[in-house]
């Protein structure tokens, strides 16, 4: 099942198109990306599937049944961050969030302890870190046991300590069957937690698919004793002639469907004896610079 789909979704401010007929499936059970640099509309994107912004056209529909009142109640989400009290404790400020959206008190404690902020429910706020307080935040969007989770830059202003937190948490959260979607311009980010993702580049969809097809493009860096033995091998017995001088190693393209133990195992029967053998997987660094690179065209 899919959890949200877009249909031409578009934003337009004056002549800027924020977001451009964007069209998005992301299925059920998924944590997914929407990666993209600044301004490329993933704000907007969020903004307008969870009924903050008004999209100038096209149309979204959440679990295949619309966007009405009754859906979007199976939304957690983290836009603008909740409005906390500052002299009020977390159990208190998440008391007053839930009565404020018309939601029961009961799942306070659970929600507390998912963000590990149990043991510092009695504390105010206004002491809270930056993490806490984002942990807080994303309790109170965890209150209505909704069905998914949508953050913007989860991690944003965090330390290290506070984005490892935070990264847990949503471990944690999709561990529990829930979908979660993160706009983050953070790839490192995305490429740690996300299952899929999409790249927005000035509010158009240039990319959409798994994080993990992306080791398919790995390299192989490859060394032995006798080199030159070695080219000859990787043209003849592997069909690879392809290979790039790197130092005292070669590289050659992992591809898909590679098996770095097998191809160790025929070149060591054909007399080739390795010393060195790493697989470099490609980073979705690279690979999302690449992605924009391509789409480099004017598209606005
Ligand atoms: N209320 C607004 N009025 C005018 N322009 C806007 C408004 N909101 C967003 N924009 C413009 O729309 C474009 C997309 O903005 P958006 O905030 O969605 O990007 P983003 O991908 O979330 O960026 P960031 O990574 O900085 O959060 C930008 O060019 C921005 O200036
Ligand atoms: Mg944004």
């Amino acid at each position: 099942m899919n959890v949200l789909q877009t249909t031409n979704l578009c934003k337009n401010y004056g002549k800027l198109k924020a977001v451009n007929s964007l069209n998005l499936t992301i299925e059920e059970g998924k944590v997914f990306g929407i990666l993209g640099p600044n301004g490329s509309g993933k704000t907007t994107t969020l903004g307008m599937v969870l009924g903050v912004t008004k999209p100038s056209s096209g149309s979204f529909s959440w679990f295949g049944k619309g966007n009405d009142h009754e859906v979007r109640k199976q939304i957690g989400a983290i836009l603008e961050r909740p409005i906390f009290y500052p002299y009020m404790n977390a159990q208190q400020n998440l008391e007053l969030n839930a009565a404020i959206r018309n939601i029961g008190t009961e799942s306070i404690e659970k929600v507390l302890d998912m963000v590990g902020l149990l043991h510092r429910k009695k504390d105010a706020f206004k002491g809270y870190s930056l993490g806490m307080k984002q942990r807080l935040a994303i309790a109170s969007a965890m209150l209505c046991d909704p069905k998914v989770l949508v953050l913007d830059e989860p991690t944003n202003g965090l330390d290290p300590e506070g984005i490892a937190d935070v990264r847990q948490i949503i471990y944690d959260i999709a561990a529990m069957g829930k979908s979660i979607i993160i706009a983050s311009h953070l790839l490192y980010e995305v490429q740690k937690v996300c299952d899929e993702f999409c790249v927005l580049r000035l509010g158009n969809l240039i990319h959409q698919g798994p994080v993990d097809g992306f080791s398919e493009q790995s390299k192989v860096e490859l060394g032995s004793a006798d080199m030159s033995k070695l080219r000859e091998a990787l043209a003849s017995v592997l069909g690879i002639s392809q290979v790039i001088e790197k130092g005292k190693y070669l590289e050659i393209s992992g591809g898909k469907g590679f098996n770095a133990a097998e191809m160790n195992a025929t070149l060591f029967q054909h007399g080739v004896t390795l010393n060195h053998l790493q697989v470099l997987e490609q980073s979705l660094e690279d690979q999302f610079l690449k992605i924009l690179k391509e789409n480099d065209g004017p598209t606005v």
